[in-house]
């Protein structure tokens, strides 16, 4: 079983996808993770973020034990993130080693849980089920400057709400994989929703399409 979360920076999808999993006894890869962790390894070793030979093998060989790193969280490995994902061969090889992934949790008896931006639209594109979460702009900010400050709309909400559009803008306009709900992909606007009427609204999904 392999349940696709996608959706912009902020969406709440990695915590909609972390609880999904835990609920139904499967692994989670965040693939965001994998963008960050690639672009932090390409700075230490002094690499232009546009070497895309360089993320190729940084890639090829990136250590996924190492995805909780507390410092993958900040928002310049958010924004490096973003800059290198436009390399359609680092989107290849990291692509590869996510469905690597899928396939060991899938061998293991479980199955996986894989949030992202292209995953039920490149990554799998036959998963069990597939759900996009999005909110708007500003909900988006002021759950990410709640989380990162303590406070919804403090003096660092206008510089947050600008760096989401940002993101927004460069996730949704590139040419390989752009940001897109798949055709077949259940839309949860939780714009309005706490986030645990977003964990319930999912389970429904999931479990309707485990019925059918
Ligand atoms: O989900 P996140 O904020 O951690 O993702 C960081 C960046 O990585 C995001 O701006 C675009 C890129 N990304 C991607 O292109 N494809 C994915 N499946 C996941 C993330």
């Amino acid at each position: 079983m392999i349940i696709a979360v996608d959706g912009p920076a902020a969406s709440g999808k990695g915590t909609l996808a972390k609880r999904l999993a835990a609920h139904y006894g499967l692994f989670h890869l965040d693939t965001g993770r994998t963008y960050r962790a690639v672009a932090a390894a390409m700075c230490d070793a002094g690499h232009s973020l546009d070497d895309s030979a360089a993320a190729v093998e940084t890639a090829r060989t990136l250590d996924f034990s190492g995805l909780d790193a507390p410092r993958l969280a900040s928002s310049a490995a958010g924004e490096g993130a973003s800059r290198i994902a436009v390399m359609p061969a680092l989107r290849a090889a990291l692509v590869e080693r996510q469905r690597a992934f899928a396939r060991a949790a899938s061998a293991d008896g479980h199955g996986a849980v894989l949030d992202g931006r292209d995953i039920g639209t490149v990554v799998f594109p036959d998963a069990t089920v597939k759900l996009f979460i999005t909110a708007s702009p500003a909900e988006r900010a002021r759950r990410r400057a709640l989380e990162l400050f303590g406070e919804e709309a403090g003096p660092n909400f206008e510089a947050i709400l600008t760096d989401l559009r940002r993101r927004d803008e460069r996730d949704e306009g590139r040419a390989a994989s752009p940001l897109r709900p798949a055709s077949d992909a259940y839309i949860l606007d939780t714009t309005q929703m706490s986030a645990d009427a977003a964990f319930f609204e999912a389970t429904r999904l999931v479990d309707k399409a485990l019925r059918n």
